[in-house]
């Protein structure tokens, strides 16, 4: 592949992979199982693509593997109530093509493993969303490094990807052991132990004791907030994921304690006080069936108050399910709006209209507080519809 014998676009996607291998002393390639490609939106990829894509089209390439979108700048249907440009919307259409014709699924979310991709324990991946590598890593103990747009597609169309960082087993074991005794009920808790974490101990792995229930939604908000803050890419809860009992504690360098001093703490510094809330954005990741049906019980006999808008985000093969339909329409009798194949942090339609923001995403918060004139807070889902339900 790399002398060119199976042409120019696998040449230069080889080369790619070669190079990252030699940065990071790789031994070999290895063959990966799938592959999920983040730098979908035209907001944060911007013209760059174009020519990026003009290389990658030369020839008619496709991917050797499964591979799959992260989220796009816009909903496909709903763009235009969104008020995306019809500028914007004509570049997007343009990326999402360009994958399709690579042979990419145009799945348009960052949670595959809620619509039945779920990588196999043990296998080798080229993923490059931040909460999804968590996710695959830790809840399903699949190994992927934190891969870039670029690295992932080239991993994709080679079917291959460098053997280094959290391929390799002895990569993966736990350097911090955290106990945690701050109870933890609700998915923001998960969220805030994430974001604490990842600030104090940035790209370390670690080890949590004392979850007692871990399942695939609180996992998704732990993994999310803890690759935001802190960009980790694995963790392990004892007894939990599939890895925690073959991992050795022989590396652990230092044991912390998560109370609920340091849980106040964490909860101090991101719900800074808004007197007025525009809009709620909810799903970063991606929505599952359960968050629907919370909010669905918090706000069963009451409605939106006057003046502020709810918006939420998921996976579109999740939303066309049969088993969602009757539940989406019932959220559109509350005003409430389900997108798809976008989220509040990679389309414009967020930071372009609204500026006071509430969030139970840890994620959404730690980026959407970055954007200039944005006012963003973070509340746990029940007393988010505590303030605006009535
Ligand atoms: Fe997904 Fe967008 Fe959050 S890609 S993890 S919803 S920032």
């Amino acid at each position: 592949m790399l002398n060119g014998e199976y042409g120019e676009v696998i040449r230069k996607c080889m080369e790619i992979l070669v190079k990252i291998g030699d940065i990071y002393n790789a031994d070999k390639l290895i063959p990966i199982e799938s592959a999920q490609i983040a730098g979908v939106s035209y907001l944060t990829v911007g013209d760059a693509i174009f020519s990026f894509f003009r290389m990658l089209t030369k020839e008619p390439v496709k991917v050797k593997v499964p591979t799959w979108l992260n989220p796009a700048g816009m909903d496909m249907r709903q763009w235009k109530y969104m008020n995306i440009n019809e500028q914007f919307a004509n570049k997007q259409l343009k990326i999402i093509n360009t994958y399709k014709k690579l042979g990419i699924e145009t799945t348009l979310s960052c949670t595959p493993y809620l619509i039945g991709k779920i990588p196999k324990q043990g296998s080798h991946l080229a993923w490059s969303e931040s909460s999804a590598i968590a996710m695959a890593n830790s809840y399903f103990g699949a190994k992927t490094n934190r891969e870039g747009g670029p690295s992932s597609l080239a991993a994709a169309i080679t079917g291959l990807t460098a053997n280094y960082g959290l391929h390799i087993d002895e990569n993966r074991n736990p350097i911090v052991y955290v106990k945690v005794e701050s109870e933890l009920n609700t998915y923001s808790d998960f969220a805030l132990l994430g974001y604490w974490y990842g600030e104090k101990f940035h790209g370390k792995i670690p080890l949590f004791s004392g979850i007692n229930d871990f399942s695939v939604i609180p996992a998704k908000y732990l993994s999310s907030a803890i690759a935001a803050s802190g960009s980790v890419a694995l963790y392990h809860v004892e007894g939990k994921t599939p890895e925690s009992k073959e991992v050795s504690k022989q590396y652990v360098e230092e044991s912390i304690v998560f109370d609920d001093i340091e849980r106040k703490e964490v909860i101090e510094k991101l719900q800074t006080r808004l007197k007025e809330i525009e809009l709620v954005v909810i799903g970063c990741p991606h929505v599952g069936i359960e968050e629907l049906d919370l909010i669905l019980s918090y706000c069963k006999d009451k409605e939106l108050k006057k003046g502020t808008k709810l918006w939420v985000f998921m996976a579109r093969a999740l939303m066309e399910r049969k088993e969602v339909a009757e539940r989406i329409r019932k959220l559109a009798e509350k005003n409430i709006r389900i997108f798809s194949d976008t989220c509040m942090v990679v389309s414009p339609a967020i930071r372009e209209n609204f500026t006071k923001i509430a969030t139970n995403s840890a994620k959404a918060y730690f980026y959407l507080s970055m954007v200039e004139n944005m006012e963003v807070v973070f509340l746990s889902l029940k007393e988010i519809l505590e303030q605006i339900c009535k």
